[in-house]
């Protein structure tokens, strides 16, 4: 998604559509965590994470689009945010630290990877052993979504592409309007694998 587009991404509908709020909730963080927002856009999933993982933690926030990251810079300084470092990435090579992160966001990003194996093997390398990825992309099964098929993924997509690289699912949160959540997390984590859920349109994640 081209710079251009930023304002899309927090549009006034958002929240409405895809339950931010709930998302976050979901994504069990504790204060003092590293955490990574990749493919981050203008920020409005790292503000949110700059604040849930304060006061002691920070966010990693990735994008391959300079223009993306100054519009995040602008935003967290216009809110005094300032646990969000910014990484200008590349398209194989997301700048990472080996071993170093608890959590690695990916919204509605890993569709538009050009290399996703080459950047599924940095992500890898990244995680702590407990670390995990939370995949948030929109359902290709649910007609009701209403996004360009192009934009959208199955869960099966998601983890046949994640199992081939090095990947086990470790568990899913089914709760949000128009998205999978699937958390994965390397395959010699001590992680427990989960089975995995499949989406029916009347699936939800919630206790
Ligand atoms: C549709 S936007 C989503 C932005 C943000 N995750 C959100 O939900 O608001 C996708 C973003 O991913 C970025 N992107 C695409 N490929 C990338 C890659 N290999 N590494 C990092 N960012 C990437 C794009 O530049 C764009 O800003």
């Amino acid at each position: 998604m081209h710079y251009l587009g930023a304002p899309w991404l927090v549009r006034e509908s958002r929240d409405r559509e895809e339950e931010p709020a709930k998302l976050i909730r979901s994504l069990d963080l504790e204060r003092g965590q590293t955490v990574c927002d990749l493919g981050c856009g203008n920020g409005f999933y790292a503000l949110r994470l700059a604040r849930e993982v304060a006061p002691g933690g920070r966010v990693l926030a990735v994008d391959i689009q300079p223009e993306m990251l100054e519009l995040l810079a602008e935003r967290a300084d216009a809110r005094s945010v300032d646990n969000v470092r910014t990484i200008l990435g590349g398209v194989t090579d997301p700048g990472l630290p080996e071993g170093a992160i608890d959590l690695v966001l990916l919204v509605d990003v890993y569709h538009e990877f050009s290399h996703p194996e080459q950047m599924l093997g940095e992500i890898r390398d990244s995680l702590k052993p407990r670390g995990r990825v939370a995949l948030v992309e929109f359902r290709a099964e649910d007609p009701a979504v209403p996004i360009k098929p192009l934009h959208k993924m199955t869960q099966a997509q998601c983890l046949r592409e994640f199992g081939a690289n090095g990947f086990k699912l470790v568990g899913q949160y089914d709760a949000l309007p128009w998205q999978h959540v699937l958390f994965f997390a390397r395959d010699d984590s001590p992680l427990a694998a989960a089975p995995l859920r499949p989406w029916a349109p009347d699936a939800s994640g919630e206790p």
